[in-house]
């Protein structure tokens, strides 16, 4: 049985470890010729978690990727009222998730594929849901971190590499089997919008942002003085922090910047190739 290809999971301590993490989980259904991940379930009470962790509602979209017997697709839909989808490479599970999901009386909000996720458009998603491995998770990175600002991530164990998440949970998870932390850790990103480089404000005034994922560095330059600030992004909401309580607050939208302080207000520009002025 093909549980990891190569293609895809090169670390080699993965192929050790991979058995005693599936072991880990409790309860634990294997089917044959499945792809880059196991088919593990998630616990439902840490479904239930990870979903709330997303703030999700009747307004959300939830692609999980890899989505095994559609259980985070139909609770999403169920019990958050939102709608969903579920790509899955084995069809076996995908035929599963729908009957679930009939049983569930979710059918008419949720949608089953035999898709490799590598290959879905996450475009639709307000939030995507995973329970895969850290080198898949990574694989998919550039993917996520592309999406429209404000989408929310929710991944069941595994992070992101250095794309630090905006929160992480843990849950207690007492039929763990092996390992003395009985507990799921979850996290949280929300997709920062794009805002690196310079922006031109009001009266001469520039903002040059260094961006690393949600994480801004800034100097503002304005009537000759120059100010630094650090901050974040919530996906188009910005915020940065200066010394003596300096605050500067704006919402992203596009190439422009609407927001910043009492002394320097609406709106602001990207500066493209050229500079302010
Ligand atoms: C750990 S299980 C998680 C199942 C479900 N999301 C949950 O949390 O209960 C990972 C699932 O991903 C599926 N999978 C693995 N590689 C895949 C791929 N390339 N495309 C789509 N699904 C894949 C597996 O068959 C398995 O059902």
């Amino acid at each position: 049985m093909r549980i990891l290809p190569r293609r895809r999971l090169r670390a080699p301590f993965l192929w050790l470890v991979l058995p005693l993490w599936a072991a880990a989980q409790g309860p634990v259904t294997v089917t044959a010729s499945v792809e880059d991940v196991p088919f593990i379930t998630t616990p439902d009470h840490v479904t239930v978690a990870m979903l709330e962790l997303a703030g999700v509602g009747a307004r959300d979209h939830v692609i999980d990727l890899g989505s095994g017997d559609g259980r985070i697709v139909i609770t999403a839909a169920k019990r958050f009222g939102a709608s969903g989808l579920g790509v899955e490479i084995v069809p076996d599970l995908v035929a599963q998730s729908r009957e679930n999901a009939r049983r569930a009386g979710v059918a008419a909000r949720t949608r089953f594929e035999v898709q490799d996720l590598f290959a879905t458009d996450l475009a639709p998603a307000s939030v995507v849901t995973m329970y895969l491995l850290p080198e898949v998770n990574l694989a998919l990175r550039p993917r996520l971190l592309a999406l429209k600002p404000g989408t929310r991530i929710v991944s069941h164990d595994w992070d992101l590499g250095d794309w630090a998440p905006d929160r992480t949970l843990t849950v207690a998870v007492p039929e763990k089997t092996i390992g003395r932390e009985k507990l799921s850790r979850l996290h949280l990103w929300t997709v920062p919008a794009a805002v690196q480089g310079l922006w031109c404000g009001p009266g001469g005034a520039t903002l040059q942002l260094q961006q690393r994922y949600q994480v801004l560095s800034a100097l503002l330059t304005q009537g000759g003085l120059s100010r630094s600030y650090s901050g974040r992004l919530h996906g188009t909401a910005m915020e940065l922090l200066g010394e003596a309580g300096a605050r500067w607050q704006a919402t992203v939208d596009g190439n422009t910047l609407r927001g910043g302080d009492a002394t320097a207000t609406l709106p602001w520009r990207r500066a493209g190739a050229a500079a302010c002025g």
